[in-house]
C-alpha cells in the first residue's frame, strides 16, 4: 500500500486515507487504483460577497427575483438583469434595508450584443461579477401544428443561446482572474423527454449538456461551473400549467435550496429530493420502460395530452 501514496504521473495527489482498495491483481498495477481523485471543483476556493458582486439574468420574476433577494440577505450586492426595467426597480426597491443590496442592469439574452454590454456594464460601476447565475428563460406553448418550429428557435435562442451568451461575457473575465462561479438554471424536465415538452425539454436537455462539458473547460481556468435542475417550482411558468405538477416547491424554498447550493460548490444543485429521484430513476429505464411508464404518469393511456412541461 505504501507505494501507492506516491503520485503516478497525471494524477493530482495521494490517494485519500480509508479508500477502499482491491489487490493489484484484480486491478492491474497501482496506476488504476489511483486514477480515482475527488471531484476537482470541489477542491476550488468558495465565492464569498467579498470576492465581487452576484449578476442574475431572469431577475425581474420568479426564482431569479428570489434568488436575487435571498443573495441580498446574504450580504451579495446582486446586479440583477431581465428585459422589463420597472420590474426589476421594484425589486431593487424591495431588497431595502437588507444586508446586501440589488441593482438593476436591463438587457434582453437573446440579443447578440447585449450580455457583454451589461457584463461591462456592471463591472464598471459595482466591480467585478464573481457568481453569475444563469437563469432567464422562457417556456412557450406549442403552436397548433405536430411541431412548432417557431417555438423550437424562440426556446432554443432564450434557453441556450442566451445561457452561452451569458457564459461567454463573464467567462473570459473570470478566467483573467482566476475565479469565479456561474450556475445555469436548466430543469429536471431535460433528464428525459417528457411528454408536450419537445421544444423546452430538448432546450433544458442541451443547456445540461452544455455544462457538463463546459465544467472541464471552465475548471482548469478556475471556475466553478454548477447546474440547477429545478423541479415544479410555484412561478408565472408554471402557473399556466393545467396539468398535475407533483411537488410542487414555494418560490422561497426554491431559492434558499438554490443559494445554500452556490455556497456549497457541488456540481448539480437539485430538488425537490423525490422528483429528482423519481427523474433520475427514469433516466436508467431502457426506452422500453421508459415510454410505458410515462405514458401511465401522464395519464396518456387515458387519452391525457399535456402541454408545457417545465
Ligand atoms: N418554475 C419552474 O417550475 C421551473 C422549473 C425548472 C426550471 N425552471 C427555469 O427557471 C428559470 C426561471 O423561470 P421561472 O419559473 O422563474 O419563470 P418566470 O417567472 O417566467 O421568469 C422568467 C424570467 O426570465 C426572464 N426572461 C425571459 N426571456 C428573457 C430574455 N430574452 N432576456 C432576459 N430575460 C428574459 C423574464 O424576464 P423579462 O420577461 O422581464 O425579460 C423573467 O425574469 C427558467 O430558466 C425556467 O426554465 C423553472
Amino acid at each position: 500500500m505504501a507505494g501507492l501514496e506516491k503520485p503516478v504521473e497525471g494524477v493530482a495527489g495521494p490517494l485519500p486515507a480509508g479508500l477502499p482498495l482491491r489487490a493489484p491483481d484484480h486491478y492491474g498495477p497501482a496506476r488504476t487504483a489511483v486514477a480515482w481523485r475527488p471531484d476537482r471543483n470541489m477542491t476550488m476556493p468558495r465565492i464569498e460577497p467579498q470576492d465581487g458582486v452576484a449578476w442574475v439574468t431572469g431577475a425581474s420574476s420568479g426564482i431569479g427575483a428570489a434568488v436575487a433577494l435571498e443573495l441580498a440577505r446574504r450580504g451579495w450586492t446582486v446586479a440583477a438583469t431581465a428585459r422589463r426595467l420597472d420590474k426589476l426597480e421594484t425589486l431593487a426597491l424591495s431588497a431595502d434595508g437588507l444586508p446586501g443590496r440589488i441593482v438593476a442592469h436591463c438587457g434582453d439574452v437573446a440579443d447578440p450584443m447585449a450580455m457583454a454590454a451589461v457584463v461591462e456594464g456592471i463591472e464598471s460601476v459595482h466591480g467585478p461579477i464573481a457568481l453569475a447565475f444563469l437563469n432567464a428563460g422562457i417556456a412557450p406553448r406549442n403552436g397548433p401544428g405536430l411541431i412548432d418550429v417557431a417555438a423550437f428557435e424562440q426556446v432554443f435562442a432564450v434557453n441556450l443561446i442566451g445561457v452561452v451568451r451569458g457564459a461567454a461575457a463573464v467567462a473570459e473575465r473570470m478566467a483573467s482572474r482566476g475565479k469565479g462561479q456561474i450556475a445555469v438554471n436548466a430543469s429536471l424536465a431535460g433528464y428525459r423527454g417528457l411528454p408536450g415538452a419537445a421544444a423546452y425539454g430538448a432546450s433544458k436537455a442541451a443547456a445540461i449538456h452544455l455544462c457538463e462539458a463546459l465544467r472541464f473547460d471552465c475548471e482548469r481556468q478556475g471556475i466553478r461551473l454548477q447546474l440547477v435542475n429545478p423541479g415544479f417550482v410555484d412561478t408565472a411558468m408554471t402557473q399556466r400549467n393545467s396539468f398535475p405538477m407533483p411537488f410542487m416547491v414555494s418560490l422561497d424554498e426554491a431559492a434558499a435550496r438554490i443559494v445554500d447550493g452556490f455556497a456549497r460548490g457541488g456540481f448539480e444543485i437539485v430538488f425537490p429530493r423525490r422528483l429528482a429521484w423519481l427523474m433520475k430513476g427514469m433516466r436508467l429505464l431502457p426506452y422500453p420502460a421508459y415510454f410505458w411508464a410515462m405514458r401511465r404518469l401522464a395519464g396518456e393511456h387515458r387519452g391525457g395530452r399535456r402541454d408545457g412541461a417545465v
